[in-house]
């Protein structure tokens, strides 16, 4: 079915969150390295992208390394970051060409010299494009933002600057690496797991949740489509009747 064609375009979601979940059983289910699977991943990113840009999409959330997978063997770890890097290199004049800006969520400090470097660099020269915000989450994991987001707010608070009784959600929001940008209206997870895995969890409160039973590397922009589709014929109710 051809999904594009049969979108609303006046209902595109702002943002839409990813867990690219897959990989390792794409490539072992073909008797491939895991490694091999994230490469194809990568391919299956770059489509992605081309397809928010093609149908407006202002932000997209991919997550492309939590703070639990550094448990991983150090090699598949070493893989994951050259590809990113990779990656960010070979799409850097694709990304301003389509007036893409790219930024991070996370805890960028703990990776190498050379990620820190190529991600610094491209998000500079991408820093006043005005399309899709790509946000990769690297080194993220939720549980920790909201940590860090309580430690400063109650900074705050010690300093004089806040009042206990003033603290609200639009608060703890503005705390997070995500303050500026809208919550995502859809959250895709990949591969048929139905897990949230610590992504996003203050943001995704009244996010609508789609689980395709396709592995990531296979994930074409027709999947993206089908999703946006799906959630077109959604209810939102936000705890009321509708
Ligand atoms: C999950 O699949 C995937 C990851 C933890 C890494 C995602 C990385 C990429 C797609 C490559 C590069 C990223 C960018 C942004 C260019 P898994 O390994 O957990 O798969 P499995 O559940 O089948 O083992």
């Amino acid at each position: 079915m051809d999904f594009k064609s049969k979108l609303n375009r006046t209902k595109i979601p702002e943002h839409i969150a990813i867990i690219m979940d897959g990989n390792g059983r794409w490539a072992k289910k073909q008797g491939y390295k895991r490694t091999f699977g994230h490469k194809n991943g990568a391919v299956a990113v770059e489509k992605t992208i081309e397809a928010a840009v093609e149908i407006g999409l202002k932000y997209i959330t991919l997550y492309a390394f939590s703070t639990e997978n550094w448990k991983r063997p150090q090699t598949e770890v070493n893989i994951i970051m050259s590809l990113l890097v990779q990656t960010i290199k070979k799409q850097t004049v694709k990304l301003s060409e389509n007036n893409i800006k790219l930024e991070v969520i996370g805890d960028i400090k703990k990776l190498s010299k050379k990620v820190k470097l190529a991600l610094n660099g491209i998000i500079d020269s991408t820093k006043n494009n005005t399309g899709l915000t790509l946000i990769l989450a690297l080194n993220y994991g939720s549980r920790q933002e909201i940590i860090e987001a309580v430690k400063s707010i109650t900074e705050e608070v010690k300093s004089g600057k806040l009042e206990t009784e003033n603290i609200n959600e639009n608060i703890i929001s503005e705390h997070l690496f995500t303050s500026e940008y809208p919550d995502p209206e859809l959250l895709i997870r990949t591969s048929g797991e139905y897990r949230i895995s610590n992504f996003l969890l203050w943001q995704i409160a009244y996010t609508e949740l789609y689980f395709p039973n396709v592995l990531w590397p296979d994930f074409e922009k027709e999947n993206l489509y089908e999703a946006i589709y799906n959630y077109q014929q959604r209810n939102r109710r936000f705890g009321n009747i509708g």
